[in-house]
């Protein structure tokens, strides 16, 4: 559901083309965003100093209507921690220090939200850290589809259904800090084992997961197999 804009608000709307960076990660900032239309897209400079030969550019999160972001330098009065890119033609409330303020008092509410979010986002540092904590590849991805698969499912993953997580490689890449080429190369040895199972039209793209249960096993095998490597 498209949240509405309340029409004292109406004065701090923006509309802004896809492709318009918004601000770059070290710049200062003053203002926080809030997505009424359209996606934001998060960046963020990895591996080496910005800039620099060895760094490369991830994507952190996407932003989409009824969430916030540049909140940080805003609060914090430190540079941005992420370039900001928007990614489809966007409609955006642009918000002060002071509005803000005053938001909050109004409307108390607003600090529940902005406080989930941050939970949102610890909840989703923590699955990355479990990833990144992970030996290979091939168990990287397999624990992201779980985690994807039990987000799709509010965490009610069941025996015996099969799963379409609505994910690219790209969106694999990004969390397992693999490359797209790392995540497709397992992906098509999960798909040969008909663990993951390719859906490519349109309205439907994604993996089909038709067992969870069985990837798990996967991971699991992955892990004795490693423990048992030496003997
Ligand atoms: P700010 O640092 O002002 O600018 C970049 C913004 O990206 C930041 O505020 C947050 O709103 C947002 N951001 C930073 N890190 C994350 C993250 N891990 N997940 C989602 N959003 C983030």
């Amino acid at each position: 559901m498209t949240p509405t804009v309340d029409s004292d608000l109406e004065q701090f709307a923006q509309e802004v083309p896809a492709g318009t960076v918004l601000f770059r990660e070290g710049e200062r900032g003053n203002v926080m965003y809030v997505v009424h239309r359209g996606e934001i897209e998060l960046r963020r400079q990895v591996g080496a100093t910005a800039g620099y030969p060895g760094s490369s550019e991830r994507v952190l999160a996407v932003v989409t209507p009824g969430q916030f972001f540049g909140e940080m330098a805003l609060l914090k009065d430190r540079p941005r921690s992420a370039t900001a890119v928007v990614r489809h033609d966007a409609r955006l409330l642009v918000i002060g220090a002071t509005t803000l303020e005053a938001m909050l008092r109004a409307r108390p509410e607003i600090a529940l939200r902005i406080i989930t979010t941050l939970t949102d986002r610890i909840e989703n540092a923590n699955q990355q850290i479990e990833l990144l904590l992970l030996p290979s590849p091939n168990h990287r991805v397999v624990q992201c589809l779980r985690q994807f698969a039990n987000e799709e499912l509010a965490g009610q993953v069941a025996p015996g259904i099969a799963i379409l997580v609505r994910k690219s490689a790209r969106d694999l890449a990004d969390r397992t800090g693999l490359s797209v080429a790392e995540v497709q190369e397992v992906l098509a040895r999960l798909a040969a084992a008909q663990l993951v199972v390719p859906a490519e039209d349109t309205s439907r793209s994604g993996y089909l997961i038709p067992e969870v249960g069985q990837l798990s096993e996967f991971l699991e095998f992955l892990q004795l197999r490693d423990r048992y490597r030496q003997l």
